[in-house]
């Protein structure tokens, strides 16, 4: 190759990276000077889409193979306070509710979609015990708008989510923790709208 040769190649290869350059600055002025309502250019996605596994997913890694992992001993998720109460009413008479005589339409919406997802079906709509399933309940559920009920503090309903009473089952699993108070908000509110 004659050195002419050489140098034209070489400023090809050149001009080849110029452009190159260019055009990725381009790129990056116009993915970083985007309008931010719309979702950003992705130059390099693998770094922005984890590989996250799927629920119940096959996984060689784990000897178990399951993607579902089951969170290290002794350790709680950020945020957890675990339910010391128990069975113990006095303790749960005790029990302060943050939200206490909030009607807010935060609180009543979440407490509403806590109730009518989990309980409305036995204790019924207005929480007067007569929910669309209990002509099949040998043992009916009784209402949550009773005097006995109204009289109760807001600890003890909280106690009943969350360990259940008699032949109700427990709902821990069912309405988490940061949303119990405003599921016993949405109580009394049926309460106090409850008309007989
Ligand atoms: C499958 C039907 C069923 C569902 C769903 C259900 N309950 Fe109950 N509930 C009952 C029954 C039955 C009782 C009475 C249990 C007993 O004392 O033996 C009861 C009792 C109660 C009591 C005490 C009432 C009293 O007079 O002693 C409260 C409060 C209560 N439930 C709230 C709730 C809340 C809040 C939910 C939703 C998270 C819920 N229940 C979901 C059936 C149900």
């Amino acid at each position: 190759m004659t050195t002419q040769k050489l140098i034209t190649n070489a400023t090809k290869i050149l001009n080849l990276g110029l452009v190159a350059v260019g055009a990725s600055a381009l790129l990056l002025t116009s993915a970083c000077t985007k309008d931010h309502s719309q979702p950003n250019v992705e130059l390099v996605q693998d770094m922005m889409d984890s590989p996250a596994n799927l629920p119940q997913e096959y996984d060689d890694f784990f000897p178990d193979h399951s993607a579902s992992r089951v969170p290290p001993e002794h350790t709680v998720p950020v945020g957890f306070k675990p339910y010391s109460i128990g069975f113990n009413v006095d303790l749960a008479k005790a029990d302060k509710n943050p939200l206490q005589g909030s009607e807010s339409s935060e609180v009543l919406l979440v407490g509403q979609k806590m109730y009518e997802t989990n309980c409305m079906v036995c204790h019924g709509m207005k929480g007067r015990g007569d929910g669309p399933i209990v002509d099949k309940m040998p043992n009916k559920p009784p209402p949550v708008v009773s005097d006995k009920i109204k009289g109760w503090a807001d600890g003890q309903i909280y106690q009943v989510i969350s360990m259940g009473q008699g032949t109700m089952g427990s709902y821990a699993s069912h309405v988490p923790q940061k949303y119990r108070w405003q599921l016993v908000n949405y109580i009394r509110h049926l309460q106090k709208t409850d008309k007989n």
